[in-house]
């Protein structure tokens, strides 16, 4: 693939044009070389398009424990009581796991197969919490086993049978009550979670019936509220109302306020700060008490990026340039789920002002990525970027069409390692019986 690696010039001038500042949406530590070729996590993005193909996704390691240190010490210059637990959803991934275990994270799995994955990657049981709207027994018998520290309970109907295998195992375990405060964060409605409409967690007027539950099996110990009010959240005053509300429905040692803060996906937004973040949770909070957060996609989202090749460029005269890339809505569900906006760039040649739309290679009109984004003139071959992939795209991937999933590659001080494998044709038969 031949591509153009000479360095821009202003038009009519011999100065080479100083390639545009990278926007707040790149991991932390990307950079443009001279040439204006993309480098996260000191490898150059074409280098690791041409040695480890396309689609691929792309971490900064050092963004992702830069982030979970923000936490850290925002939590620590306030409180000694307090744990951030790293909810896994957004990117589960033993080498994630791996790293933010090491960092002296807690965990929050939603399912057994999130159990696994924590497990696998280092966290200690004691240390994981439990979700899950309707897990099932074979889910909870799995946890328990495993000695997890707190399950999350979700409903009457899991009170129950939690109760039925702690006692039938004769073992006592730590829950958490899912409170479903009636608040309605602001974001998509697809990843709002607080408002009373919701199949988690429990009502206000429910919650009291919850804690009686609880005491009255005799094995299950409750050490805290939690409640989750959304995803992708900039506006942070809701979070001091639901640390006052929850507080005012019991005495607990533990607070768990959930996850949800916003992060960047274009220039132009422009999320509240780690440390705002905290400083609001810890606000609303009674003295004493530990406060939980389960940040999920504000650890590990700005940190990863995508690779694709342009394969197909389709200019229709007065309506649209179609910019076909070889991944889509199987890499990244997001646009066509939440109406979620990016940004993209040539990874050598960033800026440009030819009006495109990315589209995917699947076989369905709506595997749009990005609808109108200005690009350099895009040509097949090209290697096209989209920023703050990290949170939510290796999560939600599917093999629609028998696409195989890309690559994780984790890059740090100009290496990279892959730490998922992209996947095989041979894969998509694994399970033939
Ligand atoms: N805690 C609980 C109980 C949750 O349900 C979630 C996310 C989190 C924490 C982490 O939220 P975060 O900090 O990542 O916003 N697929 C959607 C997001 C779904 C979020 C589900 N729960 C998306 O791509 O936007």
């Amino acid at each position: 693939m031949d591509r153009d690696q000479t360095p821009r010039r202003a038009a009519n001038a011999d100065v080479m044009e100083a390639p545009d500042p990278l926007s707040h949406v790149y991991p932390l530590d990307s950079r443009r070389d001279d040439s204006g070729r993309l480098e996260v996590g000191g490898c150059d993005v074409l280098d690791l398009a041409r040695d480890l193909g396309t689609p691929a996704y792309v971490y900064a390691e050092q963004d992702i424990l830069t982030r979970a240190r923000a936490y850290l010490d925002a939590f620590a210059a306030r409180t000694d009581r307090f744990e951030v637990v790293y909810a896994s959803k957004a990117f589960p991934c033993t080498a994630a796991n791996r790293l933010l275990s090491a960092e002296g994270l807690s965990c929050d799995v939603a399912s057994a197969g999130e159990l696994f994955l924590a497990l696998r990657g280092g966290f200690a049981p004691e240390r994981i919490y439990m979700h899950g709207n309707n897990k099932a027994e074979a889910e909870l018998a799995y946890a328990l086993e495993q000695r997890v520290g707190h399950v999350v309970v979700d409903s009457f109907d899991e009170i129950d049978r939690l109760a039925h295998l702690t006692r039938g195992a004769g073992v006592s375990q730590k829950v958490m009550l899912r409170v479903t405060p009636g608040i309605i964060g602001d974001t998509h409605t697809y990843i709002q979670t607080g408002q009373v409409d919701s199949k988690f967690g429990f009502g206000l007027d429910d919650v009291p019936a919850a804690i009686e539950r609880c005491a009255a099996s005799g094995s299950l110990h409750l050490t805290g509220l939690h409640a989750h009010i959304g995803s992708q959240i900039f506006d942070l005053a809701p979070y001091e109302t639901l640390a006052e509300l929850l507080a005012e429905m019991g005495d607990y040692p533990l607070l768990n306020l959930g996850g949800g803060l916003g992060i960047a996906y274009t220039a132009d937004d422009a999320p509240p700060t780690v440390e705002d973040y905290v400083e609001t949770l810890l606000r609303g909070a009674p003295d004493g008490v530990t406060v939980l957060c389960e940040p999920g996609r504000s650890l590990v989202g700005n940190a990863g990026i995508t690779l694709y090749t342009v394969g197909t460029v389709k200019r229709i005269p007065g309506v649209r340039t179609y910019v076909a890339v070889d991944g889509g809505m199987s890499d990244n569900l997001r646009p066509m789920l939440y109406d979620a906006r990016y940004e993209a760039e040539i990874a050598d040649r960033p800026g440009g002002s030819t009006l495109c739309t990315v589209a995917g290679m699947h076989c369905e009109s709506g595997d749009v990525l990005i609808r109108d984004v200005a690009l350099d003139e895009p040509r097949v071959g090209d290697v096209l970027v989209v920023p703050a992939t990290g949170a939510y795209g290796h999560a939600m991937a599917n093999n629609y069409n028998a696409v195989l999933r890309p690559p994780v590659v984790f890059c740090s001080g100009g290496e990279a390692r892959v730490v998922v494998r992209r996947e095989t044709h041979e894969d998509l038969v694994l399970r033939d019986v």
